[in-house]
This record gives structure tokens, sequence and C-alpha cells, in this order.
């Protein structure tokens, strides 16, 4: 208990051990709603970070945005005979995104976007404005979804950024006698995982494409010790060709890569929540809800203004958090927000109690009396911290940290029950207790960066 008190937020936490680790994640379409695919995808992998910077190494977190490729073809044609200025600065992703499923319901503008996609690549000064804007625009909706789940990025990069890089792949490719000629388009064979279909017969590039190129460059630029991509699971088969395409490179680096995959969201019912009655979910209404479900919940409470924000997240990053990341996890904001029950609420709830307790008490020397069962368990619980920490890096496994969390709430709460704290003749021992507990609670939750709140 002493080192805890004294430590505090840096209780175990690891000195930096010289390793680096980029962790892509997040990194949504531009031009395309924010997907609920992706809001797993930045709670996991935020989270991943959160635990290697704990564990000591340096961690660039990396936002890959997909602002590339064919789609934008038919964006910017789309805008151009359909596009209304003031819905675009309005509402930018939703109007972009109406503006896509328009020209793709008619087949006859097909011929005109791919045209209007390989003007782009040739650098169109028009164009490329114009794709600019979209761009600028887009991310600027994301920040606030990523504003509002307390998220940041150490670099927005994208798939654009390679375009000029995709000439070398496949001169690399060639070189190293790896691409293949296949009806006019280039692919690498790569036995078992099938082809890698590298260049079109246009000429134009692949997400896989840029992919490569995107990984070399990270390599150079950052001498990597890992590298996770967190995306899901649809995406299994990409990253495994991406993997060996790079091996059969020579790239040996390509061992240290993992593709973290995860399940998807679904709904109460057990479907798929991507869209609601085939409507698009947009997730800054999502988090909208959340927020005024949880205002609702502590109407009437003296409060910061704040918790009820802290307890949307909560409810939200521990709903999602609590699953193994390669399980499917359903999103049922009703039941993530209660107060009771393996929920995120629940734990800011036991930690504003264990405030209560001893918020303006001093810690006061003690000497350790005989313990009673639940107090040792307590102990030992909070002993446990630095191993689960340690595991759930190694495993790659947010949802060890959340069990963990749970569990040692659990004993709290049991506690709280059986012993009184105050004016009980082991009260120092005892204060020192529940603020050591609180330090841990709060140093594992916010590795899953949940906020704790004083008073609920
Ligand atoms: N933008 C992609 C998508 O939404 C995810 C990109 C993941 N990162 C990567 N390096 N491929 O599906």
């Amino acid at each position: 208990l002493p080192t805890i008190l004294k430590e505090k937020q840096n209780y175990l936490s690891q000195k930096q051990n010289k390793k680096t680790i980029v962790i892509d994640f997040s990194s949504p379409n531009i031009a395309k709603p924010f997907g609920i695919g992706h809001l797993r995808s930045t709670l996991i992998g935020n989270a991943i970070a959160n635990i290697h910077e704990f564990n000591g190494y340096k961690v660039i977190r990396m936002n890959y945005l997909g602002d590339w490729g064919t789609p934008f073809g038919k964006i910017l044609l789309g805008y151009e005979k359909f596009g209304d200025a003031k819905l675009l600065k309005k509402d930018p992703v939703k109007h972009l995104f109406d503006l896509y499923v328009k020209m793709s319901k008619n087949d006859k503008y097909d011929s005109e976007s791919k045209e209007y996609f390989k003007k782009l690549e040739g650098g169109d000064t028009k164009l490329v404005k114009q794709w600019k804007l979209f761009r600028e625009l887009s991310v600027k909706e994301f920040k606030e979804i990523y504003s509002i789940l307390g998220v940041k990025f150490d670099v927005y990069s994208g798939e654009s950024m390679y375009n000029d890089k995709l000439d070398n792949v496949v001169k690399e490719l060639e070189r190293k006698k790896l691409l293949i000629e296949d009806s006019g388009a280039n692919i690498v064979k790569l036995d078992d995982l099938g082809v890698a279909l590298i260049q079109k017969s246009d000429g134009s590039s692949l997400y896989i494409t840029r992919d490569i190129a995107t990984a070399i460059d990270r390599y150079k630029k950052y001498k990597f010790d890992k590298m996770i991509y967190e995306v899901g699971s649809e995406q299994k088969l990409h990253f495994r060709q991406l993997f060996k395409v790079l091996e059969l490179m020579g790239y040996n680096w390509s061992k240290d890569c993992v593709h973290i995959a995860h399940g998807l969201y679904l709904d109460k019912d057990g479907k798929k929540f991507s869209s609601r009655k085939g409507k698009t979910v947009f997730m800054k209404d999502v988090l909208d809800e959340t927020i005024k479900l949880a205002e609702k919940s502590i109407k009437g409470r003296e409060v910061s203004p704040d918790t009820a924000l802290e307890i949307a997240r909560a409810a939200i990053f521990y709903g999602d958090l609590k699953n193994h990341p390669s399980k499917d996890a359903i999103f049922d904001i009703d039941k993530f927000l209660q107060f009771n029950g393996d929920t995120g609420p629940y734990l800011l709830y036991t930690y504003a109690r264990a405030n209560s307790i001893v918020s303006g008490m001093r810690n006061k020397k003690f000497l350790v009396p005989v313990l009673s069962g639940i107090e040792i368990e307590m102990i030992k619980k909070m002993g446990e911290f630095p191993f689960v920490v340690e595991n759930s890096m190694k495993n790659i496994n947010p949802s060890l940290i959340s069990h963990y969390s749970y569990e040692l709430c659990q004993i709290f709460n049991e506690f709280y029950h059986s012993c009184k704290v105050v004016g009980s003749a082991n009260e120092s021992f005892r204060i020192a207790l529940v603020k050591s507990f609180m330090i841990v609670l709060d140093n594992s939750l916010s590795l899953l960066s949940i906020n704790v709140v004083k008073r609920m």
C-alpha cells in the first residue's frame, strides 16, 4: 500500500524500453460515414496503444485514412453534377456519401467516374483541389468524434500519400521476380493465400499496393519493433497477403507485423449493427444519444457537468472492451449504461463510492492489523495488476484489463458492505486500503481511456 500511495498514477508503469511500436487504428474512409466498425477499431486500438505505452514502448498512433481509390471518381463526378455547396458545408460527410450512393445506383456514370479518378491520380489541378476540400471537411468531422471519445493520434496519414510511391513498388516486385503478368494485370502468386492483385490492367493501383508502399515507408521512418493493424476481421486475407508479399520481398520485419482482427458489433437481436432499419448509422448521432441518456440517468444529482460525458464514454468504451477483440460484441446502449452489472458506469460508481468514504481524509501512518478475508482478497487483487497489464500486452487483449477492473470493483463492494472504515478501530489502515484501491482502479481504467469521476 505505501508503494501504491507514493507512486500513484505511475504505480508499476514501466520506464522507456527504447522499443517502438506503430499502431494503425480507426482509419476511417473520407467522404463516408465513420462506421460502427471504425468505432471498434478506435476503442481497441487506442487501448492497445495505452497498454504498450504503460509498458515502456514508444507508441506511434497512426490514423491511415481511406482517402484514395476509384470511389473518388464517383464522388468528384457526383459533386460536379449534383453537388450543393451549402449542404457540403452543413453536413459534408453525409452529403458526399449521398452523392456516392446516388452515383453507384446508376451504372451509366461508371466510365466517366473512372476517367475522373484517372485524372485525379494524374494530378488534375481542379480535381485535386476539390478532393483536398473533401478530405479536409471529412477529417474535421472525424476529429469531432475523436474529441468526444478523447482519442488522439500522432499521425494522420492516408492511402493518398503513397500515390507517388506505387511505381517503385511495382518495379521492386519486378526486380525481385515476384510480379507475374496475368491478362494485362500484374499479380503476385501466394500459393495457399491465392494471388495478390497489384496493378489492374488499366495501370491503376489497389488497396494492397498502397499498403505495401506504406509498410515499407513506415519501417524506414520508425524502424519499429512491432506494427499492429487494428482492422475488422473481414480484412484477414488482405493482411495475410500483405505480410506474405513483404516477406517474399525480403523484409524480415514482416514477422513483426500483426493484424488484430476485431469481430462485428451485433445489435440486441444478434443482427449486424452496421445499419438500423436499412439506414446508415452515423457515429455522431450514436454518441449524442448516449450522452443524452447518461444525462437522464443522473438527473437531479449534484455532479459536475462533465459527469454525463464520462458516464457515456465509460459505457461505450467498457461495453466494447470487455469483449475479446476477436469476438463479436453486442452493442446495446441501454445495457451499457446500467449502473449495475458488468458495465462502465458500475465501475465509475464504485470509484465514486470509494471516494465518498475517504475524500478529505489525510493519509496516516498505520500498523497492519489482523486482516479480514475480504481485505486480504483486495490486497492480493491489487498485487495482480502488473501481471494483468503484462498479459494483456503479450496477448494484445485489452479485455483482460476490463475483467480485472470489474473483479477489483466487485471485491471492493463486498468490502464496502462488510467493513466500516471511518470510525473503525482500523481506520488508518482502511483509509490507506481504500485510497490504494482508487489508485489501482484509476490506473487500470485509464489503460482503457476511461476517466473516473469523483461524484456520481
Ligand atoms: N480504411 C480502411 C477501412 O475502412 C481501414 C484501413 C486499415 N489500415 C490499413 N493499413 N489498411 O476498411
